[in-house]
């Protein structure tokens, strides 16, 4: 498939379903799509917390009822992308110093990655959204070409800096705010510009202004699609601005639901927090005799210490409601527990969406540099399990 079919294929898929992968089980107690698969509704409800927490990462090979098998094959149909996360060669390890390993893993597969698939070697390198640049470093390390950080952060420009200093990589760390038109001055045709997990307007811009500025080359991998200044999704190219499916900043956000696995304390913090909240949620449509869901806000982790009674009136008092105490602090909460397991489960279906939903942002993207005269091509450019954002576009200008 060339990626306008791609895309006009997965815009029609996602365009059918959209009732289905919009619908929100934290918030809604019967999904719309319950009512015509019931047999999958069913067996989803009869599942444990630690199964849906077990299928999260990929729900594709569950035996469910129908349509799970079938909506299953299309997701991974429709999303195949190819896979190149093979090992990258080995570093000094000395050159990922106060890197986090799983960090300097990504860096290490974008770089071999980026190394690997372009057809001429790069000139001089730009680091878009850099942090301390260390991706810059280690492809200017490796190729000997100049390279210039792009970093807002003046504090991370300093520590980058020194460690461009001490590895006598030729790396310029530059104080800029890459969403000014003052900074899309600094772009050039000679330029390779790298943007690893650039947010929303942050990696469309460089897209934008880096092919205005006709760079020769383009490698991206994107995250937080939903941190964008606009309401809605703004569509790149000519037929994303045709597509069928039109999205919200919300529906911005499914993508991003997928997580590395969490440690077991984080993940037994996260869902108490989780079943407190659907706790106070039965509590206050019951109380109130509206059945409406209510936002809460985030809490610190303290907030967990002081039991699960402290927990619900604070988000009470937060909506500034003076609601009569449950009759049993105790059941609520085991309702509360029972109500994540189930919004868990339901939201394996969603789960089937996300990859598809980001194929088709990645997708938009890629098109819009083909119309701006690239060669554009798309893969997985780690595991999965080092980012679920692991994704990543190449373009180079066509001569
Ligand atoms: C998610 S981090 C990615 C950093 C680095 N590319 C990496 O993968 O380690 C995003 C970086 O973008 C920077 N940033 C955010 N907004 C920016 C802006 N408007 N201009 C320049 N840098 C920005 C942040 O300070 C942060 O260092």
């Amino acid at each position: 498939m060339s990626h306008a079919e791609q895309f006009e294929a997965l815009d029609a898929w996602l365009s059918e379903y959209q009732a289905v992968w919009r619908a929100r089980p934290f918030v809604q107690h019967r999904l719309p799509w319950e009512a015509d698969w019931t047999e999958l509704s069913t067996a989803l409800r009869a599942r444990a917390l630690e199964q849906a927490e077990a299928d999260h990462g990929d729900p594709h090979r569950l035996d469910l009822p129908a349509p799970f098998p079938a909506l299953a094959a299309t997701s991974r149909r429709l999303s195949r992308l190819p896979d190149w996360s093979s090992s990258p060669p080995p570093v000094p390890l000395n050159l990922s110093a106060h890197i986090p390993g799983r960090k300097w893993q990504q860096i290490q597969h974008f770089a071999h990655i980026t190394s690997l698939t372009l057809t001429e070697p790069a000139a001089k390198w730009v680091d878009w959204c850099a942090g301390k640049g260390h991706l810059g470093r280690l492809l200017g390390w490796r190729s000997a070409a100049p390279v210039m950080c792009l970093e807002r952060d003046r504090q991370l420009n300093h520590d980058g800096a020194e460690l461009s200093r001490h590895w006598q990589v030729c790396a310029e760390h530059v104080e800029a705010d890459v969403l000014a038109p003052e900074t899309w001055g600094r772009l050039a045709a000679e330029q390779s510009v790298v943007a690893l997990h650039a947010c929303g307007d942050l990696h469309a811009t460089l897209l934008r202004q880096g092919a205005a500025a006709g760079c020769r080359q383009l490698t991206l991998s994107p995250c937080c699609y939903n941190r964008i200044a606009s309401p809605a999704y703004e569509p790149m190219s000519a037929l994303g601005r045709h597509a069928a499916v039109s999205l919200s900043r919300e529906d911005l956000g499914l993508p991003l639901q997928q997580t590395v696995t969490a440690g077991r304390r984080v993940r037994a913090l996260r869902d108490r927090s989780m079943a407190w909240r659907l706790a106070f949620d039965l509590w206050q449509r019951e109380a109130r005799g509206v059945d409406e869901y209510l936002p809460t806000p985030s809490r610190p982790e303290s907030a967990l210490a002081c039991g699960m009674p402290a927990f619900c009136r604070d988000l009470a008092a937060h909506h500034k409601l003076a609601l009569p105490e449950p009759e049993n602090w105790a059941v609520l909460e085991a309702h509360g527990w029972q109500r994540l397991a189930i919004a868990r489960n339901l939201e394996l279906v969603q789960a089937l969406f996300r990859r598809p939903l980001e194929v088709w942002l990645l997708l938009d993207r890629a098109l819009y540099l083909e119309e701006q005269g690239y060669r554009v091509r798309l893969g997985q450019f780690c595991p999965v399990e080092l980012t679920p954002r692991n994704l990543i576009l190449l373009a180079e200008r066509a001569s």
